[in-house]
């Protein structure tokens, strides 16, 4: 939410006028938000045009007015008041690319207009800390959404909290989010992810970060980055960007992230899942549903937390999560109640339900990686594992692609397999017929001393027909992969089918 008028967005941004006069543009205000689909255009916005994979948003310039935009930041003149910037093929060679923001900007134009977006929101960004805007970043290869969210629930006591709706992070949904911090906003959550290094510094560039949290370095978008090195680097970008006066909170369970301490000139905050560190865990356990309890420690104060997360990875989420809100003024027992309230959120994302039947569902399928394979793996083990004395629930894996691993994808895939061999599931269903699932059944069928089965099926309605045909009442099924994979449908029909008696998210204990 910005006030600004047109004439000092065209001069922050520095374009020209087009379909407006001087004078006008000089009284008209932008009071709402900044909106890239014309259709949540809403009276007294911006529309960006922006070129996409159907449309082009300078097409829907006159319907974003119509819909009450004040003006539009476009390539060109557009018919309606536009502020207009110079298409920029040297932007556009940074951020068009496979799956980039700018898969489909063929002339620049897309990349002057996030260029133009990225003024707007340093300018907002800047004046909105003068006026005591705390702004945190967090970057990692897995677990920024997670995280964000169990932020958000921990610092709303403290005040007025802006976060991104589900995974925005990059050179669009980043500055986008910024934009949407008021004058009211105390906190403002950004996620901030990479695809080639440079990324995560330009983003910080645009909002810097007083408080920067670094997760973990993973495999996430190794065929992009060639090396695990160069994504720690990438990382890296953040606590360089955090000035002395500032926090950067970094899992020092993590080697690579631990040595991040060495390039910031701000505080290091550490935290451990394990061991003694500022703020750390004492044991871990899991309930039946594999949500985390432990004790929180920082400096002199130990409280219990209860999650209300699933999976053992989301402890390091979550004291991350905890830095951030004592280094802003929380109380070590505000922070527990504000965990032990925070559910799952983001759709798809390790939603935990049990159905009439007593078959527990775990939907994971929107994003998947090695790193998080392998903890969605852990989470299905311990949730079939059960209560303490209670039988064991017989498991399935339904898990389809790891999208953007490059030469790694093989290798990468068959260790899935073979993981889910070692943590016992009862049955693999490898969805898809690429090289890469068949290396993950291989990887399976090839490890040798297991009881389970493993499957390979064509694609997600054939792994629903044989769940449908196979699975059996008090079950417990993971369903994950990329979210190109589609599973997230299928994870949708299973939960539906038998009716729910208990959203896990929404259980009070
Ligand atoms: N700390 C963690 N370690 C490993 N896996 C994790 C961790 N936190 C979350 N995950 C798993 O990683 C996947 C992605 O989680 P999440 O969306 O929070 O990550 P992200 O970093 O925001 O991903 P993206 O880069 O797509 O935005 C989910 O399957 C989640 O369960
Ligand atoms: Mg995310």
């Amino acid at each position: 939410m910005i006030d600004l008028t047109v004439a000092q967005i065209a001069d922050i941004v520095g374009g020209e006028l087009a379909n407006i006069s001087a004078t006008d543009a000089a009284e008209l205000h932008v009071t709402g938000t900044v909106e890239f689909d014309s259709r949540r255009v809403t009276p007294g916005g911006l529309f960006l045009a922006l070129p996409g994979a159907r449309a082009d948003g300078h097409d829907h310039a006159t319907s974003a007015v119509a819909a009450g935009a004040v003006a539009v930041l476009a390539a060109r003149p557009v018919g309606v008041p536009a502020i207009v910037v110079a298409p920029s093929t040297q932007a556009a060679q940074r951020s068009t690319g496979p799956a980039g923001v700018l898969e489909h900007d063929v002339d620049g134009s897309g990349a002057a207009v996030l260029a133009a977006l990225a003024k707007l929101a340093a300018a907002v960004a800047a004046e909105r800390v003068a006026g005591g805007l705390t702004i945190i970043g967090i970057t990692g290869s897995s677990g920024k959404t997670s995280t964000k969210d169990l932020l958000a629930a921990v610092l709303a006591p403290l005040g007025d909290v802006v976060a991104p709706p589900g995974s925005f992070n990059n050179e669009l949904g980043h500055p986008w989010t910024v934009l949407r911090a008021t004058g009211d906003t105390d906190y403002l959550i950004l996620e901030l992810s990479a695809r080639r290094p440079g990324n995560i510094a330009e983003l910080a560039a645009i909002a810097p970060p007083a408080i920067g949290v670094v997760l973990n370095v993973g495999t996430a978008h190794l065929g992009e980055f060639g090396s695990r090195d160069a994504i720690a680097r990438t990382k890296s970008e953040l606590p360089q960007a955090v000035p002395r006066s500032g926090v950067v909170v970094l899992n020092v369970d993590d080697p690579t992230v631990a040595a991040m301490a060495e390039v910031t000139a701000a505080r290091v905050v550490r935290v451990s899942r394990h061991s003694p560190a500022d703020v750390w865990a004492g044991p871990v356990t899991l309930d039946e549903l594999a949500r985390p309890q432990f004790t929180l420690h920082s400096g002199d104060s130990a409280v219990d937390v209860r999650l209300a997360v699933h999976g053992d990875h989301q402890v390091s989420n979550a004291l991350c999560a905890a830095a951030v809100a004592l280094e802003c003024g929380a109380s070590a027992e505000q922070v527990a109640t504000a965990l032990a309230g925070a559910g799952p959120v983001s759709q798809h994302r390790m939603r935990v339900s049990t159905r009439a039947d007593g078959v527990t569902v775990i939907d994971d399928a929107y994003n998947a990686n090695p790193d998080s394979m392998q903890a969605g793996l852990q989470a299905l083990a311990s949730i079939a594992r059960g209560a303490a004395g209670a039988p064991r629930r017989r498991s399935w894996a339904v898990l389809g692609e790891m999208a953007e691993l490059g030469e790694h994808a093989i290798s990468e895939h068959d260790r899935i397999g073979r993981l889910a061999v070692r943590l016992d599931v009862s049955r693999l269903v490898v969805v898809g017929m690429g090289r890469s699932m068949s290396a993950m059944h291989h990887g399976a069928v090839m490890e040798g001393s297991w009881a389970g089965q493993a499957a390979l099926v064509a694609d997600a309605d054939a792994a629903l027909a044989l769940l449908r045909a196979e699975l059996q009442p008090g079950e417990v099924v993971l369903v994950k992969a990329s979210n190109a994979a589609g599973l997230g449908a299928l994870a949708d029909s299973l939960v539906a089918e038998n009716g729910l008696t208990d959203q896990a998210q929404g259980d009070p204990r």
